[in-house]
């Protein structure tokens, strides 16, 4: 099969770096669809981390067509560095080509600090967000008022567009914030420099990949975040301003529908999310600390530790629905080595003991609210970093994961039970699927 989708299944940082790198060596063209420098995706190769905010996971293997959609939001300077970084320490293949869609919407300065002065004024409960500007740059892209990186190509059209918005992000900033204005002049000049180091790359990426299509050749669409993090499926308010589902991937990169063929969904075997919002297995969760200190949960953008806790197969039955998820990959499988009894979260249910088995509760007062109902497994002690086949996994582990398919309603089409891409048990690979 030529075109596959990559999302998280849960609220990100399931892993998806890593199962993206892997399925990449199959693939012909990597392309992010959405969101930004929110995104921290992590790729160990033999030994060595490497940390990729905008870059696609495809980037370290030769012979490849890396592209940054439309549906993403740009911050220059990260991807300025993000080259530098990899071409430095010679990690950008040689023939390997990074093309960045002339109509992804660039994040501002004044993004940020829209972003920030939102997270530390705010009254209510704060999202959590990363601050690297990405809500106010969706904002500004569904106010027909944002700025296109194909624009700053044009210096007189930027001009005038700055100019505008600066104009009223400094009256939001100062009168609103009471904070200091930015300096329209400075980011003119500063984003011009990105403008002249990005140019090469700018490009029309939607007829690259439908040509690329067209000769045959294999689609890696990799998806950021996770979908409870999506913008109209998550839980609301505490997402991210993204479309994080599968169906994105076709919008957020100019492709039809049509061309899609398998789904998979990254799935963590405990459940992690950074920053605010409900987390329906986190109070009641004995061993939060355990996960993280094993499962090494520090975010991979902003060094925040993750709220860790068991596994929830709502929410990822959930997902599968949303995302048309067709195989799962299981990650972080060997950070529940050791732990005597699993437990699995399968439903909630209300004070009033009302019950949810089939959706999660869209009111997040509602699912504040709710107790996990769960089912508990017993766990193992053998290290399982070394399997390579299902048969090497201990009985109690296969019958973990088997429970996670019955649950989910899913198949699983990789387990992953370490950082290194060779830590794998691949079970399918999806460019093969019948
Ligand atoms: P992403 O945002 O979905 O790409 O995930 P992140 O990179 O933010 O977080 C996943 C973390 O788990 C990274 O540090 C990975 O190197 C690590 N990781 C991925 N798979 C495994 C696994 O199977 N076992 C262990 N121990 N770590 C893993
Ligand atoms: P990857 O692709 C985990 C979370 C933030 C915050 C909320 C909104 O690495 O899985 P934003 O800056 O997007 O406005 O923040 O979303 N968030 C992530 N959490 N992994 C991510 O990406 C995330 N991207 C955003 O912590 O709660
Ligand atoms: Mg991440």
């Amino acid at each position: 099969m030529a075109s596959i989708v990559v999302v998280g299944t849960q609220w990100g940082d399931e892993g998806k770096g890593k199962v993206v790198d892997l399925y990449a060596e199959d693939a012909d063209v990597i392309a992010r669809f959405q969101g930004g420098s929110n995104a921290g995706h992590t790729i160990v190769v033999n030994g060595e981390t490497t940390i990729l905010h905008l870059i696609p996971s495809g980037i370290l293997h030769d012979h490849k067509i890396c592209i940054i959609g439309n549906g993403v939001v740009l911050d220059p300077l990260i991807l300025v560095n993000e080259i530098d970084a990899l071409k430095n320490r010679g990690l950008f293949p040689m023939h390997t080509k990074l093309f960045v869609s002339e109509n992804a919407h660039v994040i501002m300065p004044y993004h940020r600090r829209v972003d920030v002065a939102r997270e530390s004024h705010g009254k209510g409960k704060k999202i959590g967000t990363t601050g690297k500007g990405i809500g106010p740059a969706y904002e500004d892209k569904v106010a027909r008022v944002g700025i296109r990186i194909g624009e700053l190509l044009d210096k007189d059209l930027f001009q005038e567009k700055l100019k505008r918005n600066v104009e009223e992000k400094n009256f939001y900033l100062t009168k609103f914030f009471k904070e200091s204005p930015v300096d329209g002049n400075e980011i003119y000049d500063e984003y011009l420099t990105y403008a002249d180091r990005l140019r090469e790359y700018i490009a029309d990426t939607s007829l690259i990949i439908n040509q690329e299509i067209k000769k045959g050749k294999k689609i890696l669409f990799e998806g950021a975040q996770g979908t409870h993090l999506d913008i109209d499926h998550g839980t609301f308010p505490f997402v991210t301003s993204s479309n994080t589902v599968a169906g994105n991937a076709c919008c957020g990169t100019g492709v039809g529908p049509t061309v899609i063929n398998a789904v998979i969904g990254v799935c963590k075997a405990y459940t992690t999310r950074v920053g605010g919002g409900p987390f329906p297995t986190e109070a009641t969760c004995e061993i939060s600390d355990r996960l993280q200190e094993v499962g090494q949960e520090f975010g991979a953008t902003t060094g925040r530790k993750r709220r860790c806790a068991w596994m929830d197969t709502a929410l990822v039955k959930q997902s599968v629905r949303l995302s048309g998820i067709t195989g799962l990959a299981l990650t972080k499988l060997d950070v529940l080595t050791g732990i005597e009894k699993l437990k699995i979260c399968v439903g909630y249910k209300t004070p009033e003991g009302k019950k949810f088995t089939e959706s999660v509760p869209s009111s997040q007062k509602l699912l504040e609210q709710c107790q996990p109902i769960y089912e508990e497994m017993n766990g193992w002690t053998e290290d399982i970093s070394k399997a390579r086949q299902m048969e090497e996994l201990p009985e109690n582990t296969k019958r973990y994961i088997e429970r996670l398919e019955q649950l989910t309603g899913c198949k699983m089409v990789l387990v992953s039970v370490g950082a290194g891409r060779k830590e794998t048990i691949v079970l399918k690979n999806p460019f093969k699927f019948k």
